[in-house]
């Protein structure tokens, strides 16, 4: 147990969440804050490369999830790597077809080294230090390897604020395969209906509330959820949200605080 949680208090009111879960990319990192090198490096493409560059990422882990029981499985980071290449052959073809004999390795590079440190939510820092001070055990329940959620937690300063990084990796199966959920109860030793899981990720957040958490989706983008019988047990449009599931202590937090 790291320091900082030996002095917390060590009990929570029953009726709240005995620990956040949060997902990584998207939910704390902003995976589209690369459309911006993007469009430097692809003029007039930056916005839907970074879209199909996000959306052919999670259909990989899918692709490698669910065939040949997982024997094609490669960590996030390559999984990325190759599903940038797709994506930039894919919107080369239409528009750099004079360059299509162009490897892309430099701007490839570029844009994989953007993605090491993509810009965190201003929300996060004073969300994670609220239920710090609530005495709330947090962590990262991500399909990203550990390397990477290191770095992009360090780079973005977050690292001190976050109780646990768990990837999935080394089941080596991702979400929303039961086994990569199942990390965040064994890792927490609670079961996972105790354990609020907050995604902004439609998919994941109706992935986490099948297996049994208590869940919050941020819907950041005004997207309709998935239309697929289930709710997440709330919806919100920022981090903050989070602190939604703690009324009994937040409650004496606002009443004693301030207001600017
Ligand atoms: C993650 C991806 C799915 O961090 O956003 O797990």
């Amino acid at each position: 147990m790291s320091k900082s949680m030996a002095e917390r208090p060590t009990s929570l009111p029953a009726t709240c969440p005995q620990a956040v879960l949060f997902d990584a990319y998207g939910t704390l990192f902003d995976v589209y804050s690369v459309a911006l090198l993007a469009e430097q490096l692809f003029p007039g493409q930056g916005q839907a490369l970074s879209v199909l560059w996000r959306d052919k990422q999670i259909e990989y882990t899918r692709l490698v999830t669910t065939s040949n029981d997982g024997a094609h499985y490669r960590p996030f980071w390559e999984l990325t790597r190759a599903a940038l290449i797709f994506a930039i052959k894919k919107l080369a073809l239409s528009a750099y077809s004079t360059r299509a004999s162009d490897p892309f390795d430099a701007q490839v590079d570029q844009l994989m080294n953007q993605y090491r440190s993509l810009s965190a939510f201003p929300e996060n820092r004073a969300v994670l230090q609220t239920l710090r001070g609530l005495g709330v055990p947090t962590g990262i329940l991500s399909n990203g390897d550990t390397a990477m959620l290191t770095l992009a937690l360090k780079s973005s300063g977050l690292h001190d604020l976050v109780d646990h990084v768990i990837s999935v990796d080394p089941v080596r199966k991702y979400k929303t395969h039961p086994q990569a959920y199942a990390l965040g109860e064994q890792t927490l030793g609670l079961a996972a209906g105790k354990i609020l899981f907050v995604s902004s990720n439609a998919w994941d957040a109706l992935g986490a509330t099948w297996f049994g958490y208590q869940t919050l989706w941020v819907n950041r983008y005004q997207q309709p959820f998935e239309e697929l019988d289930t709710q997440p047990s709330r919806t919100g449009h920022s981090l903050h949200d989070t602190l939604e599931f703690f009324p009994a202590l937040t409650t004496s937090i606002h009443s004693t605080k301030a207001i600017p």
